[in-house]
């Protein structure tokens, strides 16, 4: 579970990113993120995955307290939640595969389960056949779905998508939110944070909007009709 209690955020004096936002997102929820540039969406995100510290306020993030956490438990927060970039973050001197195995290496994996584990997610995200390519070989598409592959490998409770579909075409766009969509339906608890209205919409999820730093709007009644 995310839950942020009157979170605010200041980066420097004259800086409030979020000036109070309360949200849950319950195991296993889908929800959007949305709103204009500069409203605060990065900086949540950062606040879930511990880069950052909430200025006040409270965040729990399964089962983590952050406003407290320990330097050190910070890689055991990092396992629960996959962190899918726009920009993909992928290592292009390692093929397809070892992108994968990579990340489960990092986390002390043996070999063995890197060799059961690897396939079984390539091929959820449909690169099983790429596996031996390196990531400039890859479509946008192709990368992007590897960059998720490689949040999933360590069977986070948790995805974070900043942006995913940001550098692709609208058909390839499609494409990884319904493969968001699927894995959530497997699981896994989604957070997506996008400008794309048009999916948005399409997809009919629970809509959280923010402006200025605060929760403009939160719920499933089509934000963009309103
Ligand atoms: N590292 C930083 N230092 C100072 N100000 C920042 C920093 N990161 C973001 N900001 C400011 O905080 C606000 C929210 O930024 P951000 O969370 O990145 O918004 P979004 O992701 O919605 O575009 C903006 O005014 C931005 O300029
Ligand atoms: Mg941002």
């Amino acid at each position: 579970m995310i839950a942020f209690s009157d979170v605010t955020k200041s980066y420097s004096v004259g800086t409030h990113a979020l000036r109070g936002v309360s949200m849950q997102i319950e195991d296993g929820e889908f929800a959007f993120l949305v709103g204009p540039s500069g409203s605060g969406k990065s900086t949540i995100i950062k606040l879930i995955t511990g880069e950052l510290k909430p200025t006040s306020g409270t965040v729990h993030v399964n089962g983590y307290s952050l406003e407290r956490i320990r330097k050190r438990e910070i890689p055991y927060l990092r396992r629960t939640v996959g962190v899918v970039f726009q920009d993909f973050r992928l290592i292009d001197t390692k093929s397809v595969y070892d992108n994968v195995a990579f990340a489960m290496r990092a986390i002390g994996a043996r070999e063995q389960e890197i060799r059961e584990r690897v396939p079984y997610i390539l091929e959820l995200v449909g690169l099983e056949n790429k596996s031996r390519r390196h990531p400039t070989e890859l479509s946008g598409g192709e990368q992007q779905r590897l960059a998720i592959a490689r949040a999933l490998v360590n069977n986070p409770s948790t995805i974070i998508a900043d942006e995913p579909t940001g550098n692709l075409d609208p058909a390839r766009s499609l494409e990884i939110m319904s493969l968001l969509q699927e894995i959530n339906n497997l699981g896994t608890t989604m957070l997506v944070v996008t400008h794309e209205r048009d999916l948005v919409e399409r997809f009919g999820k629970r809509v959280i909007a923010i402006d200025e730093g605060l929760v403009v709007h939160d719920g499933t009644d089509g934000y963009y009709r309103l």
